[in-house]
């Protein structure tokens, strides 16, 4: 039996959202962008060397096997090409996920980060975050998010190899933050994000204004983070989330990852609001949305959208690698 690393990684959403690269093959986002992970929730990997002989990586998903062919399959294969101790070297990666099923959250971030640390395990690197963020990066871009709990800062740097392009845990601590999570459609997402943002970037016009809206939201929001301003983080995350969608519905041909249970929810939220509750909302390239409240509104919201599942980021974070700073 070959020795193995494990390692669990948490899924991240975004507050200032990711939306377009500046370099595609090394994943460099063209803006910054900050998230908040959502541990427990994410994915646990085993990684080991597959024995001598092997002629392909062994890749297991919730404990079924999947077939080399696969996009999944062949995602990871590609970056495991990355870690190979000789071109020959196989690897057998089993990965779980705990997100709810369909929940429409981005499981490749928590998957490439939990990969990645699993293989520092596995190799003995004992890399500290940023670095780890720079390798998880490179199997998917938010994946640079995932491999810390809390609020997290992912720099889009300047340097054309990536090197000032790594993600920090910010110290804020909100133990009060609640993010419900609503899955309004369990169908998969039409255009993935890679290609979504790809398109949005060749054909939008209103992108060309979105790097500025991320400068100033991120300010915004690191500014609310630091002064525990709520109102004003959830309104600006709210708002990215919006003006991100506005370049993709931009985009030539149009990507509407919206369906009618999430404008629904959108004036769910805004009703909310009117009545006194403070809640927020974001969503992603797909139909689910996110919702933002603080520990005392949660009954209120409930009230609204019984079928959310609740995460309280700061209050049961499963993140066993990269501890805060
Ligand atoms: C809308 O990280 O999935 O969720 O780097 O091409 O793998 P690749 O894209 P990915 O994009 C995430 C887009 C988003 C916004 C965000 O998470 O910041």
């Amino acid at each position: 039996e070959q020795p193995e690393g494990r390692a669990f990684a948490p899924v991240n959403i975004a507050l200032c959202k990711y939306w377009g690269k500046r370099e595609e093959e090394l994943n460099l986002p063209q803006c910054s962008s900050l998230s908040i992970s959502l541990g427990p929730l994410g994915t646990e990997t085993v990684v080991r060397r597959a024995d001598a002989g092997a002629t392909e990586d062994r890749v297991e998903l919730n404990g079924a096997c999947v077939d080399a062919s696969t996009p999944f399959a062949r995602r990871l294969c590609a970056f495991l090409d990355l870690f190979r101790p000789d071109p020959g070297a196989r690897f057998e990666v089993s990965t779980k996920n705990n997100v709810p099923t369909a929940a429409g959250l981005a499981s490749s971030a928590s998957g490439f980060a939990a990969l990645t640390l699993a293989l520092d395990r596995l190799f003995g690197w004992k890399l500290a975050g940023p670095p780890l963020s720079q390798l998880a990066r490179l199997g998917s871009g938010s994946a640079a998010r995932s491999v810390y709990d809390g609020f997290v800062l992912w720099h889009a740097g300047r340097d054309p190899g990536g090197a000032d392009c790594l993600a920090e845990r910010l110290p804020e601590v909100w133990p009060e933050l609640r993010v419900g999570i609503l899955t309004v459609c369990a169908e998969a997402k039409e255009t993935g994000s890679t290609g979504g943002m790809n398109r949005t970037a060749a054909t939008s016009v209103l992108f060309r204004e979105w790097a500025e809206r991320c400068r100033v939201d991120l300010q915004l929001l690191r500014d609310a983070i630091r002064a525990g301003d709520f109102t004003r983080f959830g309104a600006t995350a709210e708002a990215n989330a919006m003006s991100m969608h506005a370049t993709m519905l931009d985009a030539r041909p149009p990507l509407l990852y919206w369906r009618a249970e999430t404008v629904a929810a959108l004036h769910g939220v805004r009703e909310l609001r009117d009545a006194g509750t403070e809640v927020y909302a974001t969503i992603d390239a797909g139909p689910n949305v996110k919702l933002l409240f603080r520990e005392r509104d949660e009954a209120g919201v409930r009230g609204r959208f019984p079928d959310m599942d609740v995460i309280a980021p700061f209050r049961q974070p499963r993140n066993d690698s990269c501890s805060p700073r």
